[in-house]
């Protein structure tokens, strides 16, 4: 099977061309200490069919997991400058390596521009704000009526948006208004100590796990304007809340109360595109692994304000790699960017709303039915802004392809099945370009 694979990966790779220069890793966002691939970070350079060889004896059972050996690279690059740090020392224009090439910059798209909805938008996609497009907010409160009618309105809006968008809001979602608003600001209050204290959590490529600056580990790479603290909170067996902050002191309660809620909103929502795809209800969870056994895991971004926003980003174009992703956007400070056709949309979060996207595992389970989206964060000179971005994804060791449902003649596998393990290797390769990361995995069959 991986020596199928092989070809169509190494084949596409260099037909996208991601430049290594750009490479951010921005999504490689729950690398586990698991892997048993030997990574080295000069060796970035190594062949992706490599790293693939190297596997492609070994069969993929989950009894498996536990005999691979450590990802080994083990150090960043380059030093680690702490993006809060730089803008807190009151320059007054960035450093080069975080400037981007004129036509990446915000200001050179449309980006400001929020594009006027169309006919179309306002009929299909609930758009709440009638000046500016926005992504659709869906409410979840009838999710569990008696009543059937109502039940069913929900299942249908949310079949519409996964379509057409990959990207929605969601009210009434069952997770307490308190809660998220003190994560958030728990957070935030661990970002604004002092340097010291956020250090002793500094984290290395290994993992990824805990406090970092700068996401893929090429030399040389243009940075993003950001910081974040990256933590795993499933499976159970990769939970370790030393690895957490421990302070504010309320802070590890508050992340294990939140982890459990929105973990039970996305197995909510996974259940919704099961049965909105034609698959059994529990189709999708148990593709992931089964209720206890999904992975899951946080990064709590931290986007300071930045003296030349125009410049640069605070995250780079990407789709997320997992299944799907539940944001907890910033309540005051807008900057994620969603892309639609050749514009970009600021979304405007709604109030208590989590922003749920689809990511590249469900579009390989749905056989490109539904589709993950491109999408970026923008920084601005005023105001610093935190988001907690929740990946809900499969365990990482089993196999992910398309539904057997949803093959048929006309429409064949769109994909060959890969680990979400080798997934993410493939991404620390190449890096966030945009959706290439997905689209290189499609199969020539
Ligand atoms: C991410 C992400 C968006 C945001 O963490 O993958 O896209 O608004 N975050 O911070
Ligand atoms: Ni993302």
């Amino acid at each position: 099977m991986w020596g199928r694979t092989v070809p169509i990966l190494a084949k596409k790779t260099k037909a996208y061309g991601c430049s290594r220069a750009q490479n951010h890793d921005s999504t490689d966002n729950s690398i586990e200490p698991t892997h048993e691939v030997d990574l080295h970070i000069d060796s970035a350079a190594l062949p992706l069919t490599h790293i693939i060889l190297c596997r492609q004896n070994q069969p993929n059972s989950l009894q498996n997991t536990k005999q691979k050996t450590m990802a080994t690279c083990q150090a960043w690059p380059e030093p680690v400058v702490r993006v809060q740090s730089l803008a807190e020392s009151g320059l007054s224009s960035i450093p080069s390596r975080y400037i981007r090439p004129q036509s990446q910059r915000p200001s050179n798209t449309t980006s400001f521009v929020t594009p006027k909805p169309s006919q179309t938008d306002y009929d299909n996609a609930y758009v709440h704000d009638h000046d500016h497009l926005n992504i659709p907010v869906i409410d979840l409160e009838h999710l569990f009526s008696k009543d059937q009618v109502l039940r069913e309105k929900v299942f249908q809006q949310v079949s519409v948006v996964c379509k057409e968008w990959g990207f929605f809001q969601v009210v009434n979602h069952g997770v307490s208004h308190e809660l998220m608003k003190s994560a958030r600001e728990l957070w935030r209050e661990f970002f604004n100590q002092p340097l010291e204290m956020k250090e002793e959590y500094a984290n290395s490529p290994t993992t990824y796990e805990g406090y970092g600056s700068r996401l893929g580990v090429q030399k040389g790479a243009t940075l993003d304007w950001s910081d974040y603290f990256f933590l795993h909170y499933m499976p159970p067996s990769l939970r370790n809340q030393a690895k957490w902050p421990a302070f504010p002191p309320s802070l590890r309660k508050v992340i294990a109360e939140y982890g459990e809620g929105v973990v039970k909103l996305g197995g909510r929502i996974l259940k919704m595109m099961s049965t909105n795809l034609g698959l059994k209800e529990d189709y999708l969870l148990n593709a992931f692994g089964g209720e206890g056994e999904i992975g899951a895991c946080l990064r709590v971004n931290f986007y300071p304000k930045c003296p030349q926003p125009d410049l640069t980003l605070g995250l780079s174009p990407h789709s997320d790699p997992g299944g799907m992703t539940i944001l907890l956007p910033d309540d005051f400070v807008s900057g994620l960017q969603v892309r639609r056709g050749d514009e970009w949309i600021t979304v405007k979060p709604h109030p208590n709303a989590f922003i749920v996207n689809i990511g590249d595992q469900i579009q390989v389970l749905s056989n490109a039915i539904y589709k993950s989206v491109e999408h970026r964060v923008i920084v601005n000179s005023n105001q610093d802004r935190v988001s907690l971005a929740l990946f809900y994804n499969p365990r990482s060791d089993l196999l992910i392809e398309p539904a057997k449902e949803l093959v048929t003649k006309e429409r064949p596998a769109l994909y060959s099945p890969m680990t979400y393990d080798e997934y993410r290797l493939y991404i620390r390769l190449n890096g966030p370009c945009g959706k290439a990361q997905v689209e290189s995995l499609a199969s020539q069959t």
